[in-house]
């Protein structure tokens, strides 16, 4: 378990490249199993969770291997379509092998995802989507937590999502490909990952219309073929680091950056007195003043303020002059930052029958010792130790890496200080 240790209050300035998208690469790994053969990934992030789909894979007899960014996966040979409690409980993504292996192999067994750090996260809608489709479902073992999924023959049906889940969304698509005539899903999650997804199958072989907006329909194809897909940077790392410029003031420009699909982070932090320019790859964003507060931040499905970005935005509001309030509407545990900004020096409430955080801004955060409990709130931290007074530890800061390939290089380059080191010797 590592620590980051930040040292503060310096404004930042300089540039820095923005790595592939961590939640375009984990749905693609999971779909490579639909074709026998080899894929090629490009701009692929080193992190951790996709090292976990790499094992997973590898648990099913697949073999990858890396060239700098590039991972090259061969699904030629799936030996096992078991995937083991213990990846699901890792890592959730893993829950996209279901349609994958389902897709391939018409059979599946997988262990039941329990809830995480940030809330429940049932995956009911997956579970009763797949069902329509012509397939058995079984829960196995001393505490019914292995479902195991069979069919004869996946068929193409209409599925009603009750919210546009970006999961469930995937899972369907995936076990959509390779079914027996037409699905058509309704209230489909419109994020820039099913974008992706969608784009990679197309890219193989798959017939989908739809991509991008909340009706999409997949025709079944025989089956998919080699191919070569380059993924995007990653939107949420992008508005990790201009929440940093917002937070600790600066002029900083973020190159490979995916500009049309974080116009929501974007909107925000102009209203909160950030100057922004931007072109197809880059950001520049320049902050010269404390951030003004936001009357009512929500977060929502895509197109909307995405939750991933809560976090981040709860450090710069918790400096602004003045009162701010956010709800969180996708996530119903994502508010324990707060407890860790209050020993920082923030000022927070929340009330969570509202779903509720109330933020004062204070002239500035002091540094301390806080706890990342989850990979955006870790990053959060390491925003707020970069605005603050003095010196912060981020302890757990191994949950960081889940998803920023080395945060302390890219804000590093930013001009800021902050560094790994192992929390045995704090
Ligand atoms: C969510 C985010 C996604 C983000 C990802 C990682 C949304 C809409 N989705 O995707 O942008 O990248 O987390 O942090 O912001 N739900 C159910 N039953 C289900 C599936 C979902 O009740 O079967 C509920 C969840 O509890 C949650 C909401 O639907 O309240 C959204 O979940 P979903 O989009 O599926 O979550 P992720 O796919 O993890």
């Amino acid at each position: 378990m590592s620590s980051i240790n930040v040292i503060g209050g310096g404004r930042l300035k300089g540039e820095t490249k923005i790595q592939g998208s961590k939640n375009a690469a984990l749905p693609i790994i999971a779909a490579t199993v639909l074709n026998k053969g080899i894929t090629i990934l490009r701009n692929c992030p080193r992190i951790l969770d996709v090292f976990h789909m790499i094992n997973v894979l590898k648990e099913l007899g697949c073999l990858a291997t890396w060239e700098g960014n590039t991972l090259i996966m061969d699904t030629s040979n799936v030996t096992s379509t078991k995937v083991s409690e213990s990846s699901v409980q890792k890592m959730r993504s893993s829950i996209l092998f279901l349609g994958a292996l389902l897709g391939r192999y018409h059979e599946v067994s997988i262990a039941y995802p329990g809830g995480c750090s940030i809330g429940n996260r049932p995956i009911d809608y997956h579970l009763d989507s797949i069902k329509k489709m012509n397939v058995n479902q079984e829960f196995l073992g001393e505490d019914k937590g292995i479902i195991h999924c069979n069919t004869d023959k996946i068929i193409g049906t209409d599925i009603f999502l009750k919210f546009p889940s970006v999961g469930a969304t995937q899972n369907v698509i995936l076990t959509a490909v390779l079914a027996k005539g037409v699905t058509r899903i309704f209230n489909a999650a419109r994020e820039p990952e099913v974008m992706e997804l969608c784009n990679f199958l197309m890219e193989a072989g798959a017939r989908i219309c739809g991509k991008g907006t909340s009706y999409i329909e997949i025709e079944g194809v025989g089956n998919l073929h080699d191919v070569e897909y380059t993924l995007s940077p990653d939107r949420i790392v992008a508005g990790t680091y201009m929440a940093a410029v917002a937070a600790a003031g600066g002029d900083v420009v973020l190159l490979d950056t995916p500009v049309g699909q974080i116009e929501s982070v974007i909107k925000v932090l102009e209203k909160i007195g950030c100057k922004i320019k931007t072109s197809d790859e880059y950001i520049k964003i320049c902050c010269n003043r404390k951030p003004l507060p936001y009357d009512m931040l929500k977060t929502q499905p895509y197109p909307g303020f995405p939750t991933d970005m809560q976090s981040q935005l709860m450090t710069v509001l918790s400096l602004s002059d003045g009162k701010s309030t956010i709800i969180e509407e996708i996530f119903e545990s994502r508010y324990q930052n707060a407890y860790e900004l209050k020993k920082m020096g923030a000022k927070i409430t929340i009330e969570k029958a509202q779903k509720k955080a109330v933020i004062s801004g204070v002239k500035h955060l002091e540094g301390a010792k806080v706890i990342a409990h989850d990979l955006r709130a870790g990053a959060a931290l390491v925003i707020a130790g970069i605005a603050a007074q003095g010196a912060t530890i981020v302890k757990e800061a191994t949950s960081i890496e889940r998803g920023y390939e080395d945060i302390c290089r890219d804000l590093n380059n930013l001009g800021a200080s902050v560094r790994y080191c192992s929390d045995n010797i704090q």
